[in-house]
This record gives structure tokens, C-alpha cells and sequence, in this order.
């Protein structure tokens, strides 16, 4: 049996066929505590399941309703720079889609690079650049899962974009939308290193997120990303950038975030 049947088959009987996945970044996690009737899975429950040692990060696989769907929320994720392997830190996701999850909204809390996003932003992801020098998708392709080949052309789900920017304008808020990179860290970027995604054409930074989308669409997701603009990226704000901080945002503008999100599922 391979790994994901394994890991399927030591929660199967606590989970519903998801129809959304959810991976909960830095301070987000505890929109999980919101799901009805939710039930609780510990990572160090799940056969192969890369447990995040990051603060913010609390480790566990909820599963419940909200918004009429069924839903199964990372809280918490692993990380390339903890020292996992590409395809050790999108195991999750991949149990997920192996579940049967149709939909991935990814979350994350990243810096501010493009002028227009301020502290405190949701931003809504329009596509991606990965910069960890790395892939979910390195290896021996299991057919089974996804092609060899991978089109990334749309990667981020038009409708669900324009779904979720027109939710929070009902709400009172302007989603913000970019350009995510996504860095090894762990270190935060120098203001040269900004100034050179800028370039590239990256509206916000972060050290996550980028091979999960890749193995989402590897497996046939369809996916939604949404960063909690934590703080303006190196050289653009006054600075040092602190993890402490990235914490004290994400939980400023929660609450404005679980709406978005909760909305976005009624509506999907
Ligand atoms: N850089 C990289 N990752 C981050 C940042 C940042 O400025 N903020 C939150 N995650």
C-alpha cells in the first residue's frame, strides 16, 4: 500500500469525503475552530503526515462543515526551510485531494511588495512564481496522480478569484490581487533580494504555498489563494521584520478573513 493509502486508511473513519481543503497558514489556523461538528485529527496521527515545529502552526487535520460543505483544514503546515523534502511538505494536501477534495484554498501570511498593498490586506493570489529552487513534482511521476508534465497556464481558478473579490466588496472590503512568490527563507529577504522580485513582477512574499499549488494541480484541484499581507517586505517598510509581528496582524484582521472564507464556501 502506498503512502497516501496509508495515511487515508488511519483516518478514513473519521472523515467525510471533503469537498474543499484548506491549509491554514501563520496565525490563521484557528479558523478551523469554527467548523460544525468538527473533528480534530493530530497530525502525529496521520502515517507520514511532516508535523511544523513554527509557532502559529498547530499541527492537526480539521474536519467539519461550514457554508454547507464539507470541509478539511490544515492547521498548520510544514516547511521546506524546517528541513522536509518538496514532496514531504504538500503530503497533506496530496491526502487531501486523495480523500476526494475537488477545491484547495490555500492561505498564508506574506510581506508587501507592490505599492498598493498595506499592512493588514487580504490579497487574493492571481498566480504564482516559484523561487525555492525546487518542486512537489521532482521524481518518478505516479500516473495515478497527475501527468509528467504539469500546464501551470491557470493555475489559480478564475471564477473562484472573481467569487471571492466580489464576496468581500459585499462585505465592505477591497480584496486585494497579485503576484505570490514563494522563497525558501527561513530567513526573511534583504531589501536587493525585493527589490529583485519586484522586478520580476512578485506582489507579495512568502516561504510557503507555491509546491502545494503545484501538487494541487497535479492532482486535478481546482484552487483558491488568499494572503494575509502581514507586513510590508524588506526596504519597502521601516523594519526588522519580526515572526512575532507576522502573528500580531494575522490576528488583527482574522475575524475579516474567517468572513471572507466563510463566504466564499457558502457561495462556492
Ligand atoms: N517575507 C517572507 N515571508 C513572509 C513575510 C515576508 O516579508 N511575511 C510573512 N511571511
Amino acid at each position: 500500500m502506498g503512502k497516501l493509502d496509508q495515511a487515508r486508511a488511519a483516518i478514513a473513519d473519521r472523515v467525510e469525503v471533503p469537498e474543499v481543503a484548506m491549509v491554514l497558514g501563520s496565525g490563521l489556523g484557528p479558523y478551523a475552530d469554527s467548523l460544525e461538528d468538527a473533528r480534530v485529527i493530530p497530525y502525529s496521527e496521520i502515517p507520514h503526515m511532516p508535523l511544523s515545529g513554527v509557532s502559529g502552526h498547530a499541527g492537526n487535520l480539521v474536519v467539519g462543515g461550514r457554508g454547507g460543505k464539507q470541509v478539511a483544514a490544515m492547521q498548520g503546515r510544514a516547511h521546506l526551510y524546517e528541513g522536509h523534502a518538496a514532496n514531504v511538505v504538500t503530503f497533506g494536501v496530496r491526502l487531501l485531494a486523495w480523500l476526494g477534495a475537488k477545491t484547495l484554498i490555500v492561505t498564508n501570511a506574506a510581506g508587501g511588495i507592490d505599492s498598493a498593498l498595506q499592512v493588514g490586506d487580504l490579497m487574493v493570489i492571481s498566480d504564482q512564481i516559484n523561487l525555492t529552487g525546487t518542486s512537489s513534482l521532482l521524481g518518478p511521476n505516479d500516473e495515478q496522480l497527475g501527468p509528467r508534465f504539469l500546464d501551470m497556464t491557470a493555475a489559480f481558478d478564475a471564477r473562484l478569484i472573481e467569487l471571492a473579490t466580489s464576496i468581500a466588496s459585499d462585505q465592505g472590503f477591497e480584496l486585494k490581487r497579485g503576484v505570490y512568490a514563494g522563497l525558501l527563507g527561513p530567513a526573511y529577504e534583504t531589501p536587493a533580494e525585493i527589490r529583485m522580485l519586484r522586478t520580476l513582477g512578485a506582489d507579495a512574499v512568502g516561504m510557503s504555498t507555491v509546491l502545494e499549488v503545484l501538487a494541487a494541480r497535479h492532482m486535478g484541484m481546482q484552487v483558491l489563494g488568499i494572503s494575509c499581507i502581514s507586513n510590508l517586505a524588506a526596504g519597502i517598510g521601516e523594519g526588522p521584520l519580526s515572526h512575532e509581528d507576522v502573528e500580531t496582524t494575522t490576528a488583527r484582521v482574522r475575524s475579516r478573513f474567517e468572513s471572507l472564507l466563510s463566504g466564499v464556501l457558502g457561495a462556492m
